[in-house]
């Protein structure tokens, strides 16, 4: 079970659970988290969703055996099935990033409502470094929310930066101690859950709505490239030197 949901009155949590290989995503854990945001969005009993990894690791991003032996193929692969059901959740969704959040693990953060960490949260968008392009529509989000100086530099050096980076670049809105991260998650999210539905909906759809058509351009047109560029020679060296490193 690498992907485990819970509901408690009104808040779902998801968790992300494969800490032995870093909560690197697979196909099959994308399926599970899009499951879990398409059935939360269609119970009316759920009012917020909070979106967690395990202690000390949010996520290394997509699983790199996955990217070499099962690379997404189009819009109809599991990844983009992810991202999309993200992207258009019509209800609230907060991130709880402890440790380290890699690629996809910090691009899907740009989709949800809320997003905290904790002291010891490192993100990094190694995408170029991988010879890679962003995803999940970062390259239309990030400027818009940290600035195009800072969202260049991120995406262009692949360096990891803190949580008091992202905290000071608009990136996440509170940082905690690594203990004391995810009860203030599920805090929020009780917070939310308690406000009346119809309100928090129509303001979700306020601030989300006029991006729909943009966010959508940028997954479609980052996904092309991004498929391209996984069977290019300086991507398969990079993915290869991080197997070897391994074995
Ligand atoms: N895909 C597949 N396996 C991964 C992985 C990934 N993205 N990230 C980590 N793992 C696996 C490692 O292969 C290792 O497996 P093993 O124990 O069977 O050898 C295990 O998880 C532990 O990883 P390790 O690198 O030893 O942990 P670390 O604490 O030294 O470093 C990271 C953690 C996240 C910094 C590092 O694993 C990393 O950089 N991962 C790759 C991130 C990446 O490039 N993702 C793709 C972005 S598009």
């Amino acid at each position: 079970m690498s992907i485990t949901v819970e509901d408690r009155g009104a808040v779902r949590t998801v968790r992300i659970a494969r800490p032995e290989k870093k909560n690197a995503l697979t196909l099959a854990m994308y399926e599970s988290l899009a499951k879990s945001l398409a059935e939360y969005s269609a119970n009316p009993e759920l009012r917020a969703c909070v979106l967690l990894g395990s202690p000390g690791i949010f996520t290394a991003g997509n699983d790199i055996g996955d990217f070499m032996q099962n690379p997404p193929t189009g819009e109809d692969s599991p990844v983009f099935g992810f991202l999309i059901a993200l992207a258009d959740c019509p209800k609230p969704v907060i991130a709880a990033v402890d440790g380290a959040a890699v690629g996809v693990g910090t691009t899907m953060l740009l989709h949800c409502d809320l997003v905290i960490a904790s002291s010891r949260a490192k993100f990094s968008m190694p995408f170029v470094s991988l010879g890679l392009v962003p995803e999940g529509a970062s390259s239309v989000l990030l400027p818009q929310i940290v600035g195009r100086a800072t969202a260049a530099q991120w995406l262009m050096t692949g360096e990891s930066f803190t949580a008091d980076s992202a905290l000071r670049s608009g990136l996440i809105s509170e940082v905690h101690a690594p203990d004391e991260l995810e009860a203030r998650a599920i805090q929020l999210a009780e917070t939310i859950a308690a406000k009346p539905v119809e309100a928090m909906r129509l303001t979700k759809e306020l601030v989300r709505g006029p991006q729909r058509a943009l966010v959508r351009d940028a997954l479609s047109r980052e996904g092309k490239l991004f498929i391209e560029r996984l069977s290019a020679p300086e991507t398969m060296a990079a993915f290869m030197s991080f197997m070897q490193k391994k074995s």
